[in-house]
């Protein structure tokens, strides 16, 4: 049986996420540095990572209660969600700050895209290196 024309016509439309790793290996156990894919509009960028096999740190679950998720948006700022004050407050608390810091669990896709978002490095190790 074929697709019937009305098969997608609810589908949340596409937007290019381009994810742009400084340590791909410790993110996805590859060496690509850079992963394009398609997201559904008002899918969070954490989510759009894991889906897609990108590792990021998330020790809060995704509700704004840590800053592991941090990442650079250095395209599209304009594309996803506006942060909310919960959210600058908890992405002082992350290390590397910059301007275009964002919480990638607090950041909806929200225009047609493209948006870049970097990955520094310490995504991954600062955590490991947590006293436990
Ligand atoms: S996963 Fe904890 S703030 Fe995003």
């Amino acid at each position: 049986m074929g697709l019937r024309h009305s098969d997608h016509i609810n589908d949340p439309p596409i937007v290019p996420v381009t994810f742009v790793m400084e340590d791909p290996h410790s993110l996805t156990g590859k060496d690509q540095p850079e992963v394009t894919v398609n997201a559904p509009l008002g899918a969070h960028l954490l989510e759009v990572a894991l889906e897609a096999g990108i590792n990021i740190e998330h020790a809060c679950g995704g509700v704004c209660a840590c800053s592991t998720c941090h990442i650079y948006v250095e395209r599209g700022m304009d594309q996803i969600s506006e942060s909310t004050e919960a959210e600058e407050d908890r992405v002082e608390e992350a290390p590397g700050l910059q301007r275009n810091s964002r919480l990638s669990c607090q950041c909806d896709v929200r225009g047609k895209g493209p948006i870049v978002v970097r990955i520094p490095a310490w995504n991954r190790n600062a955590v490991k290196e947590l006293p436990h």
